[in-house]
C-alpha cells in the first residue's frame, strides 16, 4: 500500500529539479500523476514538451501511472487546462503541488518591469491560478484535498538580487496562510515547503560547489508528507528542508508594549522604547 493509492496528484514544473523528484516519489507511493512542465529555460524563455514527457515516461517505466501536460501555470487558461488534464485523464484531483518557477535576478536599481512581472506571474499568479482551479475541483468532489506550495528562504528572509523573486515567494506565503483558513471548512489543507537544493536554478551558487548531499531527493519527502494523510489536519505551515535539516518558518509577533493613557505614541517615544517593543 502506498500513501496515495487511488489518488491523483498534479505537480507543476515537474519536468526537472525538485518537481521531478516529487513526481517520482508521489508515483512510487501510488499516486496517478499529472507531470506539468512548460519546458522553458531557467529564466522562463522558450518551451518544450520534452521534460514533462520524459518524466511521465520515466514514471510509467517504473510501473507507475502518469500523463504529461505542457501548459503554463501563469495564465488562467493554462492553470485550468492543467487541472482539466487531471480530470480528463484520471477523473479527479486530490493533491496539487505548486512547484513551477523561474529566476530573473537583478538588484533593485537595475531591475526592469519585465523581470519583475515575469517572476511574479509564474510564481505568485501561477500559484493563485492553479490553487483556485484545483480547489474548485476539490470542493466539487466533496472529498477534501491537499495543496502544497513552494516558497523560499528568499521569500521568508530576503536575498540580495531577488526583489522580484522574494516578493513572489513571500506572496506565496500569504496565499498559503489565507487559503489554509478559507479552505479548512472543505477539508483541504494548504501548506508550503521552503527548499534548498542543487538544481539548474541554483547550481551556480558557491554554496553548492562540490556538494552532493543537497539534492531534490532530500526535498521530495517534505512535499509528500504535506500532500498525504500523514499531515492530518495540519494546515498553513511552512516546512523548510535543506539536505538532512528539516525545520519550519513562522511569522512571530512580539508581546509589544502598551502606553499608559489614551494618547497615541509619539515617534520619540517609539525610539526610546524600541528594544521593548520588538522583544520576542
Ligand atoms: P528548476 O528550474 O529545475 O525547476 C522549475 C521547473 O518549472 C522547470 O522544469 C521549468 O520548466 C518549470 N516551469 C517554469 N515556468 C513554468 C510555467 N510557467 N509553467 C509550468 N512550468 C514552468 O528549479 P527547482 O530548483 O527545481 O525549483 C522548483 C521550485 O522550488 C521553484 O518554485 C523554486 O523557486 C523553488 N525553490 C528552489 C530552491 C532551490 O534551492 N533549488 C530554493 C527555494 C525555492
Amino acid at each position: 500500500m502506498g500513501q496515495f493509492d487511488g489518488q491523483v496528484a498534479v505537480i507543476t514544473g515537474a519536468g526537472g529539479g525538485i518537481g521531478r523528484a516529487e513526481a517520482l516519489l508521489f508515483a512510487q507511493e501510488g499516486a496517478r500523476v499529472v507531470v506539468n512542465d512548460l519546458g522553458g529555460a531557467r529564466d522562463g524563455q522558450g518551451s518544450s514538451d520534452a521534460p514533462a514527457e520524459q518524466v511521465a515516461a520515466e514514471i510509467r517505466e517504473l510501473g507507475g501511472e502518469a500523463v504529461a501536460n505542457f501548459d503554463t501555470v501563469a495564465t488562467r487558461e493554462g492553470a485550468e487546462a492543467i487541472v482539466a488534464k487531471a480530470v480528463s485523464s484520471f477523473g479527479r484531483i486530490d493533491v496539487l503541488v505548486n512547484n513551477a518557477g523561474i529566476l530573473r535576478d537583478k538588484t533593485l536599481l537595475k531591475m526592469t518591469d519585465e523581470m519583475w512581472q515575469l517572476v511574479i506571474d509564474v510564481h505568485l499568479r501561477g500559484t493563485f491560478l492553479c490553487t483556485q482551479a484545483a480547489a474548485r475541483q476539490m470542493v466539487s468532489q466533496r472529498d477534501g484535498g491537499r495543496i502544497v506550495n513552494t516558497t523560499s528562504v528568499s521569500g521568508m528572509l530576503g536575498n540580495f538580487g531577488q526583489t522580484n523573486y522574494s516578493a513572489a515567494k513571500a506572496g506565496i506565503y500569504g496565499v498559503t496562510r489565507t487559503t489554509a483558513i478559507e479552505l479548512q471548512k472543505h477539508r483541504i489543507t494548504v501548506n508550503a515547503i521552503a527548499p534548498i537544493a542543487k538544481t539548474r536554478m541554483t547550481e551556480d551558487l558557491p554554496m553548492f560547489d562540490g556538494v552532493d548531499t543537497l539534492g531534490p531527493a532530500h526535498i521530495a519527502p517534505a512535499a509528500l508528507y504535506l500532500g498525504s494523510d500523514l499531515c492530518e489536519d495540519r494546515t498553513g505551515h511552512v516546512l523548510a528542508v535543506s539536505g538532512s535539516r528539516m525545520y519550519a518558518f513562522k511569522v512571530v509577533e512580539s508581546a509589544g508594549k502598551f502606553k499608559e493613557g489614551a494618547d497615541p505614541w509619539t515617534a520619540t517615544e517609539i525610539a526610546e522604547n524600541w528594544d521593548a517593543i520588538i522583544k520576542i
